[in-house]
């Protein structure tokens, strides 16, 4: 069983380069909202600000090896969840497991609702949290101007 093989531990500054590197994979990046290239000094900037910060992150564990990261962050009246699971462990339920992980403890802080931002293409990430429970409630258009 996937799901008892993973678990969540808290990010820290060691994490930070292995972070980096499955974020700035053009598979995760394609993916992302942002697709822009990340520098590792803006990275840990933005992380030195973020681990501050009480917004919780956490590595994903799958068989006691560091699988991804899941983070939650504080949005008007709900909580938005960040998922990146390494590129080269895709596929193989770890996504799933570590979603029902953050699902699993924003119940347990007795949090009000999740959001998910995640782009139309991205069927992997739509599948596993529709599978959970969430439903998509807008879309986003955009019009090109320049490019
Ligand atoms: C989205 C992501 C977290 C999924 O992680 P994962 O470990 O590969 O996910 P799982 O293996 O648990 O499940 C993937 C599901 O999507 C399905 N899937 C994968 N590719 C698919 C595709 N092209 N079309 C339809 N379904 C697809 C799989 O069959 C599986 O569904 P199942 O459980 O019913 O079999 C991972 O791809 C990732 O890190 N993507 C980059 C970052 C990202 O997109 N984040 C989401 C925005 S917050």
């Amino acid at each position: 069983m996937t799901r008892m093989r993973t678990s969540l531990r808290r990010v820290t500054e060691r994490d930070l380069r292995q972070i980096f590197e499955w974020r700035r994979s053009p598979q995760v990046r394609k993916q992302m909202i942002s697709r822009s290239v990340i520098t590792w000094r803006g990275h840990k900037r933005f992380w030195a600000k973020r681990l501050r910060s009480e917004n919780p992150s956490f590595i994903v564990r799958f068989d006691g090896q560091d699988a991804g990261l899941v983070r939650l962050d504080a949005v008007e009246n709900a909580h938005e969840v960040g998922i990146c699971i390494n590129p080269k462990m895709h596929g193989k339920g770890i996504g799933s497991a570590a979603l029902a992980e953050v699902v699993k403890l924003a119940r347990k802080k007795n949090l009000k609702k999740l959001l998910a931002r995640i782009k139309l293409g991205n069927a992997a990430s739509h599948r596993i949290f529709e599978k959970i429970g969430f439903k998509p409630i807008y879309m986003t258009y955009e019009l090109r101007l320049k490019k």
